[in-house]
């Protein structure tokens, strides 16, 4: 084979896992440079890319080598092999791989890539509610900053929460900061949550009007929601959990007509991967996780930064409550 049909193949098997959303005129014109090169970045820095399901397609299906929900990055993170680490996420799983893999080089394209959950609470405010309820363990969602996960029990992510609640055999627990994912798991497991008014910026959105204008106009369409939804929402849907989850569901059960009620890319990287299925998309994009690309990804290996450091303080405890939710 000569080294033009090579370069070719090379380049179509590349481009193949977008071609449903994408004319490979476009993925020439807008993409191909930034793949290639992160893709030879990546061989000389020994990287590897986490991409959370909220990537967008040329980054979930092209550059990416690990893909998943919160809960999977975090398990990989640990598991990972090579020296550098690239979170194509927001900056609290760029912080949990990094508490999984403190010798290794985490990088975050975007330092700014936050997360409203994350913001709405601090160390000081769980240390008030420890004192307020003392002896109630403290469940947090992995949604929050290693100053908080250090004041805290267990994490949990919207793919174990429940496994997380009910493991610890209490009554009550305090659940933060995610106030309606905490509701979300009372309702399913009847363990009083104490929690906090923290919500995610793109799920908080969603009203249960707007999804039963969507089944009017759509009938027989399956409706799959994030438990970050209000639970007025979710009481609305024929299925709530996390974005593994809700992936799983469509490649097992491959519905005809489906709405993903989360963020926007997740129903363009399902829509590629499930060809038989359509996707009605109301969808909220997440400012945070969109200020990843491809050209601050490949800045990022290209200068080799911005790397993510924790505060030595704050490392074992944070680490622990980590470490404890992956050991169940
Ligand atoms: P999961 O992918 O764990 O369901 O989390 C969704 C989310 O909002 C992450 O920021
Ligand atoms: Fe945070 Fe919501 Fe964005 Fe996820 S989708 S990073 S929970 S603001």
């Amino acid at each position: 084979m000569d080294q033009m049909t090579l370069v070719r193949d090379r380049s179509d098997a590349l481009y193949a896992p977008v071609s449903r959303l994408m004319t490979r005129e476009d993925w020439e014109q807008n993409f191909a440079n930034d793949i290639r090169a992160i893709l030879r970045l990546k061989r000389e820095r020994n990287a590897v890319i986490l991409a959370h399901n909220y990537q967008t397609p040329e980054i979930f299906h092209c550059i990416s080598d690990i893909r998943g929900d919160s809960l999977a990055l975090a398990r990989e993170a640990q598991r990972a092999e090579e020296q550098v680490i690239v979170m194509a996420g927001v900056h609290f799983m760029a912080e949990t791989a990094k508490l999984m893999n403190p010798e290794k080089t985490v990088l975050i394209p975007d330092s700014m890539a936050g997360c409203s959950l994350a913001e709405s609470i601090t160390a000081e405010n769980v240390r008030a509610l420890k004192a307020t309820y003392p002896g109630v363990p403290v469940v947090t969602y992995v949604n929050s900053s290693v100053a908080v996960k250090a004041e805290t029990d267990i994490c949990c992510t919207s793919g174990n929460a429940r496994k997380i609640v009910e493991s610890l055999g209490v009554p009550r627990v305090i659940m933060i900061p995610d106030e309606f994912l905490a509701q979300n798991i009372q309702n399913e497991t009847g363990i009083e949550m104490l929690t906090w008014p923290g919500h995610c910026e793109v799920h908080e959105r969603f009203t249960p009007l707007e999804i039963r204008q969507y089944r009017r106009m759509h009938p027989g369409v399956v409706v799959l929601a994030h438990p970050e939804c209000p639970p007025e929402v979710v009481a609305e849907a024929d299925y709530a959990g996390s974005t593994a989850g809700m992936m799983e569901f469509v490649a097992t059960r491959q519905p005809k007509k489906v709405l993903l009620v989360t963020e926007c890319s997740m129903s363009d990287n399902l829509a590629a991967l499930n060809p038989a299925v359509e996707f009605v998309r109301p969808c909220n994009l997440c400012p945070h996780m969109k200020r990843i690309t491809l050209s601050s990804i490949r800045r990022a290996l290209e200068n080799m930064e911005e790397e993510v450091t924790i505060p030595d303080e704050l490392f074992p405890q944070a680490r622990r409550a980590v470490e404890r939710m992956l050991a169940i």
